[in-house]
């Protein structure tokens, strides 16, 4: 299939609110999938929503991978999920930092609810329903979001917490270029 550009901050259907999926198992649910799957990987992205390319449905994907390399990174697994809903389990909120493919180099500090539930279907219309806490549970706050027509930079409390990825983190987008010369060697 194809990866497709993502829609950047500004444009309309990032803006509004997506339709849920009615049908499943359909060529063009299932090509939307593997398109989204395609651009998140080739974008390197920890999560999608359809309307980042231009699909205003409620479908979402995330997941990352555990890595003996970064071992702090948390694992979220591999999903596909379709008209998703969430249910607070604790109103406690935790900041973390959030980057996202439709607002490339910029990262913000955005508050999260620590621990949700969340339900919904998988490609083929199997339900879901887990629990998720920490980087899993802030990852499906924020795709969630953007079925709302909402990006993270209007979560952020304090602007001064919004900036480009080069300034606030050197140090981990040279690791990046450093990590990407390490892979292109032969
Ligand atoms: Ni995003």
């Amino acid at each position: 299939m194809a990866t497709i550009e993502t829609l950047k901050m500004g444009h309309p259907v990032l803006q509004q609110a997506a339709q849920p999926v009615i049908e499943f198992n359909t060529p063009e649910l299932d090509a939307l999938i593997v398109d989204m799957l395609d651009t998140m990987d080739a974008m390197n992205g920890v999560g999608l929503a359809a309307p980042q390319i231009g699909s205003s449905l409620r479908v979402i994907i995330f997941g990352v991978e555990a890595n003996p390399r970064y071992p702090e990174v948390e694992m979220v697994p591999q999903t596909i999920l379709i008209n998703p809903e969430i249910t607070i389990l604790d109103e406690t909120q935790e900041d973390g930092w959030e980057g996202c493919l439709s607002v490339p180099g910029m990262r913000g500090l955005v508050p999260r609810y620590q621990k949700i539930s969340y339900r919904g279907f998988d490609a083929t219309g199997l339900a879901i329903n887990r629990e998720a806490s920490g980087f899993h549970a802030r990852v499906v706050q924020h795709e969630l979001d953007h079925l709302d027509g909402i990006l993270y930079p209007q979560r952020i409390k304090d602007l001064r917490n919004f900036g480009y990825e080069s300034v606030l983190f050197p140090e981990l987008v040279s690791s990046q270029d450093h990590q990407a010369e390490e892979e292109s060697k032969p």
